[in-house]
């Protein structure tokens, strides 16, 4: 699959089925995620894989029993598949600000879906509750300054590779700053270097 076919395919898969990637395949495919950019090479991030009866834990300690959530949807919560958790740990203090680590974060993860997709595997991106939950921070070991990004609940795409869909109008989205401003960038740079 090329790189195009799979970024316009790739889709937040709601319906996902066993099996889903080992650890082994898990840390093959994150290896290969983390080469995204990363302004200092940080990796400021970490997965914890959730799987078997952890499943039921976490999603206990995000909805507490007796929750309404539970209450609604009793037997939703354990889906046999992986969910990892995305923790964003950035490094305090460092000259590469914050906001960037989080950018590398989030094109790691990007990175990731993409190679899950092309090995035929759907995942979602999910975060809501889960990053806010009280619980799920006393049940899991986090240190002081990380905090969950979510979670990518993982497993075969039921339906294989979908069809391409509509792109999104991105034409407002892009302009030219010679057009916008009338100043020719490089023609500036020679006058106010005296050049001819
Ligand atoms: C940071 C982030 C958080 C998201 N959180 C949720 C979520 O909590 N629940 C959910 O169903 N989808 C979630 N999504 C998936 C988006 O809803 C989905 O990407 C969007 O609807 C576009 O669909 P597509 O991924 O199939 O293109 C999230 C996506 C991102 C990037």
């Amino acid at each position: 699959m090329d790189v195009m076919t799979a970024i316009v395919t790739r889709r937040s898969e709601k319906i996902r089925t066993e099996p889903a990637p080992g650890d082994e395949e898990f840390r093959y495919l994150l290896r290969g995620a983390a080469a995204a950019p990363d302004h200092g090479r940080l990796l400021p991030w970490r997965w914890m894989l959730v799987r078997g009866e952890a499943r039921a834990a976490v999603a206990r300690a995000v909805a507490p029993t007796g929750s309404r959530a539970v209450e609604k949807r009793p037997n939703s919560l354990p889906e046999p598949l992986l969910r990892a958790l995305l923790v964003f740990a950035p490094v305090p203090g460092h000259r590469v600000p914050g906001g960037e680590q989080l950018a590398a974060s989030c094109s790691m993860t990007h990175a990731l879906m993409m190679l899950l997709h092309a090995r035929g595997d759907g995942s979602v991106w999910r975060t809501g509750q889960l990053c806010t939950s009280p619980g799920l921070r006393v049940l899991l070991p986090m240190a002081e300054g990380e905090r969950l990004l979510g979670s990518l609940d993982i497993g075969t795409s039921p339906e294989g590779l979908r069809q391409r869909r509509p792109l999104p109008d991105i034409s407002h989205r892009v302009s030219d700053v010679e057009a916008l401003t009338g100043v020719r960038p490089a023609h500036g740079l020679r006058e106010a270097v005296g050049a001819e």
